[in-house]
């Protein structure tokens, strides 16, 4: 993680730990009718538990990094020497595959593209009596310029120390270990609005008259209204950041709705009455209350929220 020639700074890993209760014979995962979240687009043929149950404890990890390394980096390092049952999910390791989605400091982003240096924080002082002093407003000034100055005085120390730094599962799902949330109900929503292009194409033969390609024209200007949608990674952060979604509430959620917005968008495909028929639901679009909160951290730069609000209208115009 770091060379001979960096300057490392010392920052603490506080990690929200959880191993499943191993499952009792003949009762399956979510079985239960009182599971929370119902919704029509979760998976009709078992649907999911919210909240399965294990042991919660929080772990604190203390390592000496650079204050470029990623979290991911962090991370990787405590799994290969210090702590090899520390579950985390990731896969690209450069912000293309959304595996690794997770809540830093509460808010839901990437551990690939997350550096150090911009999400630790001072840590919070703890009382003899083991309580946080979060009430102590003089306390907290002067601890945060404590720390402020830990911090610039790091370019030229090695011991200098960064704060903390808190990881959580992605809000919103339920985890199945440490780190790793089970995604699949976002991935069950996106894909009961079929996610792939229902369009009329034009056939195009050879010079021998055979067969030669299905051809799908479309003018720049047409790929433009969509394009930005198709970066998309179905990483759940948006869905994570949604109040309504990550409450608990029945919501599709906004990264199904950006799926489902994308070939709404696109000229080329001939679905668009039944798509938007298939999000004009109570936990549809109904169920947007337009926090914008989803816009905030997408990692691709899609602005989520207006996203929203132009398929809501798109619904209500009909
Ligand atoms: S819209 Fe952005 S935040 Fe939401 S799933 Fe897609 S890439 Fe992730
Ligand atoms: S590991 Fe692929 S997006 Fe972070």
């Amino acid at each position: 993680m770091s060379g001979t020639n960096d300057v490392l700074t010392r920052v603490t890993l506080r990690v929200n730990r959880f191993a499943p209760r191993p499952e009792r014979e003949g009762r399956s995962r979510g079985a239960s009718p009182f599971a929370r979240k119902a919704s029509p687009f979760g998976s009709s043929a078992e649907p999911r538990a919210r909240r399965p149950r294990g042991r919660q404890w929080v772990q604190e990890y203390v390592l000496d990094v650079r204050p470029q390394d990623t979290v991911l980096d962090c991370l990787l390092t405590i799994k290969r020497t210090v702590d090899p049952t520390l579950a985390f999910r990731y896969s690209c390791g450069h912000g293309m595959c959304g595996s690794d989605a997770v809540a830093i400091n509460g808010t839901p982003t990437l551990l690939c593209t997350a550096a150090v240096a911009d999400w630790a924080k001072p840590a919070v002082p703890v009382d003899a009596d083991g309580f946080r002093r979060t009430g102590d407003a003089d306390a907290t000034a002067a601890d945060d310029d404590a720390a402020a100055a830990s911090a610039a005085a790091g370019a030229a120390t090695a011991s200098a120390d960064l704060g903390v730094i808190e990881l959580s599962p992605l809000p919103g799902f339920p985890v199945l270990r440490d780190l790793i949330a089970d995604i699949d109900p976002m991935l069950d929503q996106i894909r009961k609005l079929k996610p792939y292009l229902q369009a009329d194409g034009v056939l195009a033969t050879t010079s021998e008259g055979k067969v030669d390609v299905f051809e799908y024209l479309q003018h720049p200007e047409e790929l433009a209204r969509y394009e930005t949608l198709t970066n998309c990674i179905a990483c759940g952060v948006c869905e994570g950041s949604c109040p309504v979604f990550a409450g608990g509430d029945a919501f599709i959620g906004p990264a199904a709705l950006i799926a489902a917005s994308r070939f709404v968008n696109d000229s080329r495909d001939t679905a668009t009455d039944a798509r938007l028929d298939a999000i004009d639901t109570p936990d549809g679009v109904s169920a947007c209350q337009s926090v914008r909160a989803c816009t905030l951290q997408c990692p691709r730069g899609i602005d989520v929220g207006e996203e929203m609000w132009q398929i809501v209208a798109k619904v209500k115009e009909r």
